[in-house]
């Protein structure tokens, strides 16, 4: 299977999730530092104060990166290392990092994709009301307008938000994540304001010059469980009608408002019924709908669904009465994710035909494992299974006519998975973090032989 010339390898990791150096250099609170230091949030009482120790060993990530041949490579800028307040007072410290950074990957020939928000909110900005105040869209998009006047001279891709489904409804509405409020009206709210911080952002940065400008979204084919392993099975007229709904919700969301400037009605409906509508304000759609150039997908697993009469709505889901998510008759990860690769391709598809006219990237897929190292080697035969499978469908979807353009692996480094901590290991290149020791994992080293061939 070969692919395309020009396809673009490589691999994503996030602020938060590798840095370190919390007090560090000026960095302000992020809403990540006061959730994981809050006890009985994160797993094992593990917080990103050390992490990866990314801030401190930068060069030598670069050079690891380098040896794996990633022609790309996707990270996170961290707002409250940028400004510490969110809003005003510019850290130069956190601008420098950043900036040698993208130094060092130009030098290495690797492509800088540049996320400006990855879920660490600065506290401050929760403070006076985070996502579900307006008012934290206007910041955001002031944010992306400074950091790209900074790097946009040698930045050319540019992803304004990570996951706003994630942000919105594991933040705001059933709190797993930070800032841990559980309220569906709030999580609707933060969805709308992360949406518009998108489109005032992607507006901002393309009169700056921005060349390359994309979304990325969580996103899954919604099926029933005899859909999972027969991509030919008819759901009966319920069903569908859940899969349908909870399509609008995780998807169609984000992308239907950011690609054709409108609320899909089942999205509507679910903020009537929590909250209401008053925070939606006239000329927000058009804001929203700024053109970009690609869609980024995350995607680890299918969703699941029935239709169930009378099932409350799930927490992260307003809207989803009615719908059971259900479990997939499928081999699982160590997060206990069905691994469903051909659920790629099926989406890969379902958006090749709902946003025509928009690029595609895979910009996080991977699995995690409990990855052990035996004799400096970590044979993680399960990892290269998972990725071999997707990378199938990814050339099959590409061979179908989507109009994809890259894929990069969820993640370069073991690294601070959440709620999860450090127990749930996502890298191709295995961290110790007692030592900070780094072990390409033979996933990695199969991925290096894949990009240098440029096939499977
Ligand atoms: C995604 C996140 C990423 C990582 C993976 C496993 O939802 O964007 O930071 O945690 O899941």
């Amino acid at each position: 299977m070969i692919f395309p010339e020009g396809f673009v390898w490589g691999a994503a990791t996030a602020s938060y999730q590798i840095e370190g150096a919390a007090k560090e250099d000026g960095r302000g609170q992020s809403i990540w530092d006061t959730f994981s230091h809050t006890p009985g949030k994160v797993a094992g009482g593990d917080t990103g104060d050390v992490a990866c120790d990314h801030y401190h060993r930068h060069a030598d990530d670069v050079g690891l990166m380098r040896e794996l041949g990633l022609a790309a490579y996707r990270f996170s800028v961290a707002w409250p290392r940028m400004l510490p307040e969110g809003q005003g007072r510019v850290n130069p410290k956190g601008l420098a990092f950043y900036d040698k950074l993208v130094d060092e990957l130009l030098n290495a020939e690797i492509s800088p994709y540049v996320t400006l928000y990855h879920w660490d909110l600065p506290q401050a900005l929760e403070d006076r009301g985070g996502w579900t105040s307006r008012d934290t869209a206007y910041r955001f998009a002031e944010y992306a307008q400074i950091v790209h006047e900074r790097l946009g001279d040698r930045v050319s891709h540019w992803t304004t938000l990570n996951e706003p489904w994630v942000a919105a409804y594991l933040g705001y509405g059933n709190g797993v994540h930070a800032p841990g409020r559980r309220d569906p009206a709030a999580a609707m709210r933060a969805a709308h304001h992360l949406l518009l911080g998108h489109g005032l952002a992607a507006r901002a940065l393309r009169e700056a010059g921005a060349r390359s400008l994309m979304l990325v979204v969580n996103s899954a084919p919604v099926l029933t469980p005899a859909q999972v392993n027969d991509p030919e099975a008819a759901p009966g007229e319920a069903d569908a009608a859940a899969a349908h709904r909870i399509h609008a919700l995780l998807t169609r969301q984000f992308l239907d408002p950011a690609v054709h400037g409108s609320y899909p009605a089942e999205v509507l409906d679910a903020a009537a019924r929590n909250g209401g509508l008053g925070h939606v304000q006239d000329g927000d759609l058009e804001l929203i709908n700024a053109p970009i150039d690609q869609i980024g997908i995350n995607y680890y697993n299918p969703c699941v669904v029935e239709a169930s009469p009378g099932e409350p709505a799930d927490a992260a889901w307003p809207g989803s009465e009615g719908v059971r998510f259900a479990g997939a008759d499928a081999p699982t990860t160590a997060m206990g994710w069905p691994i469903v690769p051909d659920g790629l391709s099926r989406l890969l598809a379902r958006l090749s035909r709902d946003y025509p006219r928009v690029g595609l990237m895979v910009t996080e897929n991977g699995a995690a494992f409990d990855d052990v190292v035996e004799d400096g080697r970590v044979r993680d035969r399960d990892r290269v299974a998972y990725l071999r499978g997707h990378l199938r469908e990814v050339h099959r979807a590409i061979e179908a006519g989507a109009d994809l353009r890259g894929y990069l692996v969820w993640s370069l480094l073991d690294n601070f998975e959440w709620a999860e901590g450090y127990r749930r290991r996502f890298g191709i290149v295995h961290v110790d973090y007692p030592t900070q020791t780094r072990t390409p994992k033979d996933s990695a080293l199969w991925y290096r032989d894949v990009i240098g061939r440029n096939r499977l």
